[in-house]
Protein backbone atom coordinates (compact mmCIF):
# COMPACT_ATOMS: atom_id res chain seq x y z
CA UNK A 1 0.00 0.00 0.00
CA UNK A 2 1.71 3.67 -1.22
CA UNK A 3 0.70 6.48 1.10
CA UNK A 4 0.55 10.14 -0.60
CA UNK A 5 0.23 12.76 1.38
CA UNK A 6 -0.57 16.31 -0.14
CA UNK A 7 0.39 19.45 1.97
CA UNK A 8 -1.04 22.50 0.37
CA UNK A 9 -2.06 26.04 1.25
CA UNK A 10 -4.67 28.17 0.09
CA UNK A 11 -5.91 31.58 0.81
CA UNK A 12 -9.09 31.56 -0.64
CA UNK A 13 -10.08 28.21 -1.97
CA UNK A 14 -9.06 28.34 -5.23
CA UNK A 15 -5.44 25.79 -4.69
CA UNK A 16 -7.74 23.62 -2.46
CA UNK A 17 -9.83 22.78 -5.22
CA UNK A 18 -6.46 22.08 -7.06
CA UNK A 19 -5.49 19.88 -4.05
CA UNK A 20 -8.71 17.81 -4.11
CA UNK A 21 -8.17 16.90 -7.73
CA UNK A 22 -4.56 15.86 -7.19
CA UNK A 23 -6.10 13.60 -3.99
CA UNK A 24 -8.55 12.32 -6.21
CA UNK A 25 -5.73 11.63 -9.04
CA UNK A 26 -3.87 9.37 -6.73
CA UNK A 27 -6.77 7.79 -5.01
CA UNK A 28 -7.66 6.46 -8.52
CA UNK A 29 -4.25 4.00 -8.22
CA UNK A 30 -5.12 0.61 -6.82
CA UNK A 31 -3.59 0.69 -3.48
CA UNK A 32 -3.27 3.65 -2.61
CA UNK A 33 -3.93 5.43 0.74
CA UNK A 34 -4.54 9.55 0.43
CA UNK A 35 -4.52 12.13 3.08
CA UNK A 36 -4.83 16.04 2.46
CA UNK A 37 -2.86 17.78 4.74
CA UNK A 38 -4.17 21.90 4.97
CA UNK A 39 -0.79 23.43 5.71
CA UNK A 40 -2.19 24.53 9.11
CA UNK A 41 -2.05 21.07 10.25
CA UNK A 42 0.91 20.29 8.66
CA UNK A 43 3.29 20.59 11.91
CA UNK A 44 1.16 18.59 14.12
CA UNK A 45 0.54 15.83 11.23
CA UNK A 46 4.18 15.37 10.55
CA UNK A 47 3.84 11.74 11.66
CA UNK A 48 1.57 11.74 8.19
CA UNK A 49 4.31 13.18 6.04
CA UNK A 50 6.69 11.32 7.73
CA UNK A 51 5.21 7.81 7.07
CA UNK A 52 4.44 8.76 3.23
CA UNK A 53 6.03 7.26 0.47
CA UNK A 54 5.37 10.85 -1.33
CA UNK A 55 4.50 13.79 -0.46
CA UNK A 56 2.95 16.30 -2.73
CA UNK A 57 3.41 20.13 -2.35
CA UNK A 58 0.91 23.01 -3.22
CA UNK A 59 0.78 26.51 -3.22
CA UNK A 60 -0.75 29.67 -4.59
CA UNK A 61 1.50 32.20 -5.98
CA UNK A 62 1.60 34.96 -4.25
CA UNK A 63 4.23 37.65 -5.04
CA UNK A 64 5.62 35.62 -6.97
CA UNK A 65 6.31 32.37 -5.17
CA UNK A 66 4.85 30.31 -2.74
CA UNK A 67 1.94 32.04 -0.18
CA UNK A 68 3.64 32.93 3.11
CA UNK A 69 2.37 31.08 5.21
CA UNK A 70 3.73 27.78 3.22
CA UNK A 71 7.04 28.99 3.79
CA UNK A 72 6.31 29.33 7.52
CA UNK A 73 5.42 25.34 7.37
CA UNK A 74 8.28 25.04 4.95
CA UNK A 75 10.65 26.54 7.58
CA UNK A 76 9.53 23.99 10.29
CA UNK A 77 10.69 21.05 8.02
CA UNK A 78 14.37 22.13 9.11
CA UNK A 79 14.53 19.60 11.83
CA UNK A 80 13.44 16.78 9.33
CA UNK A 81 16.22 18.04 6.95
CA UNK A 82 18.95 17.67 9.51
CA UNK A 83 18.05 14.46 10.08
CA UNK A 84 17.18 13.95 6.18
CA UNK A 85 14.07 11.79 7.01
CA UNK A 86 12.58 12.47 3.53
CA UNK A 87 15.25 11.34 1.83
CA UNK A 88 14.20 9.35 -1.60
CA UNK A 89 10.16 9.83 -1.16
CA UNK A 90 8.46 10.88 -4.12
CA UNK A 91 7.78 14.68 -4.28
CA UNK A 92 5.76 16.72 -6.64
CA UNK A 93 4.14 20.20 -7.04
CA UNK A 94 1.46 22.32 -8.36
CA UNK A 95 0.43 26.22 -8.14
CA UNK A 96 -2.57 28.24 -8.80
CA UNK A 97 -2.83 32.14 -9.50
CA UNK A 98 -4.63 34.56 -10.99
CA UNK A 99 -2.08 35.73 -14.28
CA UNK A 100 -1.99 33.41 -16.83
CA UNK A 101 1.62 33.09 -16.22
CA UNK A 102 1.57 35.28 -12.72
CA UNK A 103 5.18 34.08 -12.36
CA UNK A 104 4.00 30.88 -11.11
CA UNK A 105 7.40 29.03 -12.64
CA UNK A 106 8.72 30.66 -9.48
CA UNK A 107 6.96 28.94 -7.29
CA UNK A 108 6.96 25.44 -8.71
CA UNK A 109 10.53 26.32 -8.70
CA UNK A 110 10.95 26.93 -5.32
CA UNK A 111 9.19 23.46 -4.40
CA UNK A 112 11.47 21.82 -6.30
CA UNK A 113 14.06 23.19 -4.58
CA UNK A 114 12.45 22.29 -1.02
CA UNK A 115 12.11 18.79 -2.44
CA UNK A 116 16.19 18.57 -3.37
CA UNK A 117 17.31 19.84 0.21
CA UNK A 118 15.05 17.05 1.50
CA UNK A 119 16.94 14.59 -0.87
CA UNK A 120 13.35 13.74 -2.18
CA UNK A 121 12.81 12.54 -6.16
CA UNK A 122 10.96 15.31 -8.29
CA UNK A 123 8.82 13.55 -10.21
CA UNK A 124 7.84 16.15 -13.17
CA UNK A 125 4.33 16.89 -14.87
CA UNK A 126 5.34 13.92 -17.31
CA UNK A 127 2.25 15.04 -19.59
CA UNK A 128 2.81 16.13 -23.02
CA UNK A 129 1.88 19.68 -23.49
CA UNK A 130 -2.00 20.11 -24.88
CA UNK A 131 -2.82 16.25 -24.23
CA UNK A 132 -6.27 15.79 -24.33
CA UNK A 133 -7.79 13.69 -22.02
CA UNK A 134 -12.06 12.94 -21.96
CA UNK A 135 -12.24 16.04 -23.70
CA UNK A 136 -9.97 18.21 -21.18
CA UNK A 137 -6.43 19.69 -22.15
CA UNK A 138 -3.61 18.38 -19.63
CA UNK A 139 -0.93 20.79 -18.97
CA UNK A 140 -2.70 23.41 -21.18
CA UNK A 141 0.24 26.31 -19.62
CA UNK A 142 3.28 24.08 -20.58
CA UNK A 143 4.66 23.81 -17.23
CA UNK A 144 6.87 20.62 -17.01
CA UNK A 145 7.91 20.48 -13.37
CA UNK A 146 4.63 20.75 -11.90
CA UNK A 147 0.96 21.66 -11.99
CA UNK A 148 0.27 25.17 -12.86
CA UNK A 149 -3.60 26.76 -12.90
CA UNK A 150 -5.18 29.70 -13.35
CA UNK A 151 -8.51 31.02 -11.50
CA UNK A 152 -10.62 33.50 -11.75
CA UNK A 153 -11.33 36.57 -9.51
CA UNK A 154 -14.35 34.98 -8.61
CA UNK A 155 -15.53 32.25 -5.86
CA UNK A 156 -13.40 28.73 -6.60
CA UNK A 157 -15.77 25.97 -7.87
CA UNK A 158 -15.88 22.98 -9.98
CA UNK A 159 -14.46 25.16 -13.01
CA UNK A 160 -12.54 27.66 -11.03
CA UNK A 161 -9.83 26.66 -11.55
CA UNK A 162 -10.57 25.36 -14.84
CA UNK A 163 -11.40 21.54 -15.44
CA UNK A 164 -8.58 21.79 -18.02
CA UNK A 165 -6.29 22.68 -14.88
CA UNK A 166 -8.34 19.95 -11.86
CA UNK A 167 -7.41 17.20 -14.69
CA UNK A 168 -3.65 18.11 -14.71
CA UNK A 169 -3.72 17.98 -11.11
CA UNK A 170 -5.56 14.93 -11.29
CA UNK A 171 -3.02 13.32 -13.57
CA UNK A 172 -0.22 14.64 -11.47
CA UNK A 173 -1.67 12.68 -8.28
CA UNK A 174 -2.24 9.33 -10.41
CA UNK A 175 1.63 9.99 -11.90
CA UNK A 176 2.59 10.46 -8.53
CA UNK A 177 0.70 7.47 -6.60
CA UNK A 178 1.73 5.22 -9.81
CA UNK A 179 5.74 6.01 -9.33
CA UNK A 180 5.30 5.55 -5.63
CA UNK A 181 3.79 2.17 -5.94
CA UNK A 182 6.65 1.17 -8.04
CA UNK A 183 9.36 2.34 -6.02
CA UNK A 184 7.79 0.71 -3.23
CA UNK A 185 8.00 -2.47 -5.32
C1 LIG B 1 -0.82 38.50 -1.42
C2 LIG B 1 -1.21 38.05 -2.79
C3 LIG B 1 -0.24 38.02 -3.77
C4 LIG B 1 -0.55 37.57 -5.05
N1 LIG B 1 0.43 37.49 -5.97
C5 LIG B 1 0.16 36.98 -7.21
C6 LIG B 1 1.19 36.79 -8.16
O1 LIG B 1 2.38 37.02 -7.92
N2 LIG B 1 0.84 36.30 -9.39
C7 LIG B 1 -0.45 36.03 -9.72
O2 LIG B 1 -0.72 35.62 -10.84
N3 LIG B 1 -1.45 36.16 -8.81
C8 LIG B 1 -1.18 36.62 -7.58
N4 LIG B 1 -2.17 36.71 -6.62
C9 LIG B 1 -3.49 36.20 -6.94
C10 LIG B 1 -3.67 34.78 -6.38
O3 LIG B 1 -2.71 33.91 -6.95
C11 LIG B 1 -5.08 34.26 -6.63
O4 LIG B 1 -5.97 35.05 -5.83
C12 LIG B 1 -5.25 32.79 -6.32
O5 LIG B 1 -6.57 32.42 -6.59
C13 LIG B 1 -4.95 32.49 -4.89
O6 LIG B 1 -5.13 31.11 -4.63
P1 LIG B 1 -5.92 30.64 -3.34
O7 LIG B 1 -7.39 30.94 -3.59
O8 LIG B 1 -5.64 29.21 -3.21
O9 LIG B 1 -5.39 31.47 -2.21
C14 LIG B 1 -1.88 37.17 -5.36
C15 LIG B 1 -2.86 37.23 -4.35
C16 LIG B 1 -2.53 37.64 -3.08
C17 LIG B 1 -3.57 37.65 -2.01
Amino acid sequence: MAKVAIVYHSGFGHTKVLAEAVARGAASVDGTTVELVPVAEAEARTDVLNSADAIIFGSPTYMGSVSGQFKTWADTTAKIWFAQAWKDKIAAGFTNSSGPSGDKFSTIAYLWTLAMQHSMIWASQGVMVGTRQDDLTLNRLSSWGGVMATSENAAPGESNPSKDDQASAASLGARVAGLAKRLKG
